[in-house]
């Protein structure tokens, strides 16, 4: 069964921001790219550095430390850094708030 858990309200996370939230123990990072919500992990595949902050361009995210673009729609990474790609969570808004189903 997919649990969703609430993060914060969404009018809290402006376009092309991003915040970092602990939901059951995981690092989450909530972006909103181009008007959408989307959920990731909060650590990149190539050397584990927090994404959050990281530029958000379009749908991606640029890890703050060595730049590896990453798809927030499905995870995958662009380059040659790291193949393997970002988990991503569902995310919902239920009366304003983002909830994010964490396994
Ligand atoms: S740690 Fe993210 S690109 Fe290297």
């Amino acid at each position: 069964m997919t649990d969703f858990q609430a993060a914060f309200p969404e009018a809290e996370l402006s376009d092309n921001d991003s915040r970092a939230v602990t939901i059951s123990g995981s690092k989450v990072l909530i972006c909103r790219a181009a008007g959408e919500l989307y959920a990731v992990e909060n650590r990149c595949t190539h050397q584990e550095a927090e994404l959050e902050g990281g530029r958000i361009r379009g749908c991606f995210i640029s890890c703050p430390l060595h730049g590896v673009r990453f798809d927030l729609r499905d995870g995958l990474p662009m380059g040659q850094l790291t193949r393997e790609p970002l988990p991503t969570y569902e995310l919902r808004v239920v009366d304003g708030m983002i909830e994010v189903a964490v396994a």
